[in-house]
């Protein structure tokens, strides 16, 4: 708003305003996403997040979201590696949104010539495993509990690295939960891990699972 209110005192050039805009715009997909986030949650809360019951292809959903960070990566110089397969019943968007939102914290986090690692397995029958790992500075063990909560960040108090608002791991539990899941996160000798465990049937255990 100041920067607005600076360039709106006097005429300014084509390329002057061109730039606020651009600056604006930028701001506005932050704040759109801000309370996207904030909506979502608090519909959440309030049982309103309904997941669809299909058959989601975990593997297929990584693939595609490696695709989607691909650019990313390869300017931070990380490489992204998938292990397993897997189905579950749940809704496509929503574990979409879940793992983009753990791929991007793993990017984030991950130092140049690393690997993030995305293994599916199946710890036990009618379970389904989901874990995101990537090496980096561990998390000192008081933060591990409270990383879900809404707006947390481990380092909030020190330089900002980054634009988000520390919603993007409740989002993902509210997600996880609502499919009957849980996620928990690890992190010892420089390496930190993102577990999801499904029941492999969904939430409709009375409906055998079938791949699409
Ligand atoms: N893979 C990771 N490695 C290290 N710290 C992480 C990782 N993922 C999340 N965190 C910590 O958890 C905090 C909350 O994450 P998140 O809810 O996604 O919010 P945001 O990404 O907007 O900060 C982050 O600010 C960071 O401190
Ligand atoms: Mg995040």
């Amino acid at each position: 708003m100041t920067e607005s209110q600076v360039v709106l005192t006097r005429a300014r050039s084509a390329d002057e305003y061109r730039e606020v805009l651009y600056s604006n715009l930028e701001e506005y997909d932050r704040l759109a996403r801000m309370i996207g986030d904030m909506l979502f949650l608090a519909k959440a809360d309030h049982g309103l997040i309904v997941p669809q019951r299909e058959a989601v292809d975990l593997a297929k959903e990584v693939r595609q979201l490696f695709d989607f960070y691909e650019a990313l990566s390869e300017e931070q110089g990380v490489r992204m590696v998938l292990s397993g397969e897997g189905m579950i019943r749940g809704d496509e968007l929503m574990l979409r949104r879940a793992l983009s939102n753990l791929l991007s914290n793993a990017l984030r986090y991950t130092p140049r010539d690393g690997a993030i690692t995305v293994r599916i397995d199946q710890p036990g029958p009618g379970q389904m495993r989901l874990a995101v790992e990537n090496p980096g500075q561990t998390i000192p063990a008081e933060h591990l509990p409270r990383l879900f909560d809404r707006f947390y960040q481990v380092d909030a108090s020190r330089h900002r690295t980054h634009e988000g608002a520390g919603l993007g791991l409740a989002i993902a539990k509210s997600i996880i939960e609502a499919h009957g899941g849980e996620i928990a996160a690890s992190s010892e000798h420089d390496l930190t891990r993102f577990e999801a465990l499904f029941p492999a049937s969904g939430f409709l255990p009375d409906r055998p699972l079938t791949p699409p």
